[in-house]
């Protein structure tokens, strides 16, 4: 079985967690993944499993992640599909399930005959001293009433819950190989 995870980061964060998530798989399920940019796919034919990560925006995956679903919605649908998000306001159980019913349906939604076999939402990270004027603004009206500060560096990934996601993930692939 071989594995692509396609991730679309803006600053890095969802990047590191497919690197986290690429490494579980090649080490606990001998899996073959290729950890790839998104916007560098340029083809899923070869792979049996396709891994999708977006960082989010304004309460909605990336715009190359929307792209790449229409790209490839006549060949995804032949591939077993997992998704996860990467945001602020997956920090906690019922904020997860907020993004997976808010942010990832807007693509579960419209590919119906995805064949998702899991997805998830992360708690992201985010350096408001690396943001300019204009996201600073926009970050605190995204962030006004969560709780979340709005300065310095803010990390709410929960790595030990990424691991255990993808290790979750490579017992469904190994079944679906051996179903
Ligand atoms: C301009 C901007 C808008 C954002 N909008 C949201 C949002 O609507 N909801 C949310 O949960 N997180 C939001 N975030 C937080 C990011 O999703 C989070 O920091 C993520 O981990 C960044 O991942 P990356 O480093 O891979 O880009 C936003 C971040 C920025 C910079």
């Amino acid at each position: 079985m071989k594995a692509l995870i396609a991730y679309s980061s803006g600053y890095g964060a969802t990047k590191e967690v497919s690197q986290k998530i690429g490494q579980v798989l090649q080490q606990e399920n001998s899996l073959q993944v290729d950890i790839i940019s998104i916007d560098e796919v340029d083809g899923i034919k070869d792979y049996d499993v396709v891994i999708v990560g977006s960082s989010v925006r304004a309460d909605r995956p990336l715009a190359n992640v929307r792209d790449f679903f229409r790209r490839y919605r006549f060949v995804l649908p032949t591939k077993y599909v997992a998704l996860f998000a990467v945001c602020l306001a997956a920090k906690d159980e019922e904020g997860r399930e907020k993004v997976k019913r808010e942010y990832l349906s807007q693509i579960t939604d419209k590919y119906p005959q995805l064949k998702v076999v899991a997805s998830e939402a992360f708690g992201g990270k985010i350096d408001f001293d690396r943001l300019n004027p204009v996201m600073q603004n926009l970050m605190h009206r995204v962030l006004d009433k969560t709780g979340i500060p709005t300065f310095g560096s803010v990390d709410t990934r929960d790595w030990n819950f990424i691991r255990s996601w993808a290790e979750n993930l490579g017992q469904i692939i190994a079944s679906a190989k051996s179903g």
